[in-house]
């Protein structure tokens, strides 16, 4: 007998991007739409249309590099919120309008200040004004866990008459358990039988996403709305890869049902969207944390030799996790390995990015003996995610880091042409960073500073995340630097943020005053 396709439907540049602190740039949103698109992700949300410029701006550039996924914008059930996300897809091989609007009593009087009946005329309208763009349309019942069933299938059949193909039935806030999800979707999904697919979208504010979609499939759900490394609103969304993994290293229970993800490109789309966001998934984290594949006890270990199911359920290779190939490449590695190294950790890069990552590893391994996966996958993300090099970072001088006054040096080249600033500030770091403010003529405010190692060692990576708002009315931004000293690290993720401001300015302020928070 056929297995049932089980749609995945990935809202990482949606619902993750809502995450507080994971914001990112065009080219950022870019990179992890292809890495979607590779690891068979049947839907990509591409984001919000109606949000910002910014926002439009790259669901229509994913919307044309993808071709392999459907490409989605997310719309509020209003004419000018479908308008733009249908003219956002517009040029996608395969597109679909989501729209929505909350179902629930408290979320109908209390936010929308609207009766149910408006609430499904409003609904009707925005699915027929979506199918004027495109043939694919789903609506989602905002709320749906805490919503009336009654209410449920009214507005559903309203919806389908006008013309959506999936219902989607999110629990907004992750208040309901398994067996709950798995009645409601089971009583909606006996009643909309083959006139729409039913799908959810769970939250996981009690630790349940996972558990909810997993006993939604079984009772008919046949699309899951999900997000890599579990980002999202709050408490965040139900983890793509534990959906998945469960669904394949459980086939004695799911065995009627299957998806199309490659699970070989889980563990590359975790770290691409980690390094990006800065996010790292909690180390015990199921299927991507850092210890989910690490055996410390000697029990463990002794039967781990014995034979890996002992204690391992699935292997690292089944997520794309190459183990024993940790150690790679030195200064005296060409490019042929180099570019070898990469296509096994899942990065294919055209001429002009292999080219300019290669020079930056040869730097790099002019500098570091032992340059490990996690170096490359760093070096090569941030390569292939900077914004249009406006200011490039030269050189950087220090003085005086223990008494006086810290002061700094910093030679940029801009158009051409090179400029030399000297500044001071109260510690190093901020003598740095204003002195880059002396040149740029902005005055960025610095909302948050991370720096990590990206791997062991005293001559390690550093990376480093800056947030900085370089406007009051803009939202601030995000900017990554990477070097093996820490203060390079940091002068070149503020250029970053800078250089990424300059490429979205006049795009990134958000067209309505609730923000891109939907829900
Ligand atoms: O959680 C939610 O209800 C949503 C909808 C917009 C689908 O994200
Ligand atoms: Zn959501």
């Amino acid at each position: 007998m056929s297995k049932e396709i089980i749609k995945i439907f990935d809202t990482t540049l949606r619902d993750g991007e809502q995450s507080p602190g994971a914001s990112m740039n065009t080219e950022e949103k870019i990179q992890i739409a292809i890495q979607l698109e590779k690891l068979g992700v049947d839907i990509i949300e591409a984001g919000f249309a109606a949000a910002s410029p910014g926002d439009f701006d790259a669901i229509e550039k994913i919307a044309q590099r993808v071709t392999k996924s459907t490409v989605c914008s997310l719309a509020r059930a209003t004419d000018g919120d479908v308008k733009a996300a249908g003219e956002a897809i517009a040029k996608a091989e395969m597109k679909r309008i989501h729209t929505f609007i909350a179902t629930s009593k408290i979320h109908m009087e209390h936010k929308l200040k609207m009766s149910p009946d408006e609430v499904i005329k409003r609904a009707i309208r925005a699915v027929s004004y979506a199918k004027e763009f495109v043939d694919d349309v789903e609506f989602s019942c905002e709320d749906a866990g805490r919503s009336d069933i009654g209410f449920l299938k009214e507005i559903s059949d309203a919806v389908i008459e006008a013309g959506a193909s999936t219902i989607n039935l999110p629990d907004t806030v992750g208040f309901r358990l398994p067996s709950e999800i798995g009645e409601m979707v089971k009583v909606m999904s006996e009643y909309t039988k083959d006139r729409a697919i039913i799908s959810v979208h769970n939250h996981n504010d009690l630790g349940l996403g996972v558990a909810n979609s997993l006993e939604a499939v079984v009772n008919g759900a046949r699309q899951v709305e999900c997000t890599i490394n579990g980002l999202g609103e709050r408490a965040g969304n139900a983890a793509l890869e534990e959906i998945v993994m469960a669904l394949k290293v459980r086939g004695d229970v799911f065995g009627d049902y299957e998806t199309n993800i490659n699970t070989k490109e889980i563990y590359p789309a975790s770290r691409l969207i980690a390094n990006i966001t800065s996010i790292e998934p909690q180390p015990n984290k199921a299927i991507v944390g850092k210890n989910a594949f690490a055996h410390e006890s000697g029990i463990h270990q002794d039967g781990m030799l014995k034979n890996r199911e002992t204690y391992e359920i699935m292997s690292p290779e089944s997520i794309g996790l190459v183990k024993d190939d940790t150690l790679v490449l030195g200064k005296h590695s060409g490019r042929a390995a180099f570019k070898d190294k990469l296509a096994k950790l899942g990065f294919t890069l055209e001429d002009d990015a292999l080219n300019a990552s290669f020079e930056r590893f040869k730097i790099l391994a002019d500098k570091k003996k032992d340059i490990y996966d996690d170096d490359l996958r760093a070096l090569v993300t941030n390569e292939m995610t900077k914004s249009e090099q406006v200011y490039e970072l030269v050189s950087l001088q220090l003085m005086d880091f223990s008494e006086g006054t810290p002061s700094s040096v910093v030679k940029i080249r801009k158009d051409g042409e090179t400029i030399v600033e000297a500044g001071i500030g109260e510690g190093t770091i901020d003598a740095i960073f204003k002195t880059i403010d002396r040149i740029s003529g902005f005055d960025g405010k610095l909302q948050s500073y991370k720096v990590k190692a990206v791997t062991e060692g005293k001559d390690a990576l550093a990376s480093v995340t800056v947030k900085v708002s370089f406007s009051d009315d803009e939202p601030a931004i995000i900017g990554h630097g990477l070097h093996i000293d820490t203060m390079l690290a940091s002068a070149r993720a503020y250029i970053g943020a800078l250089n990424s401001y300059l490429s979205m300015k006049g795009k990134l302020k958000k067209r309505f005053s609730d923000s891109s928070k939907t829900v």
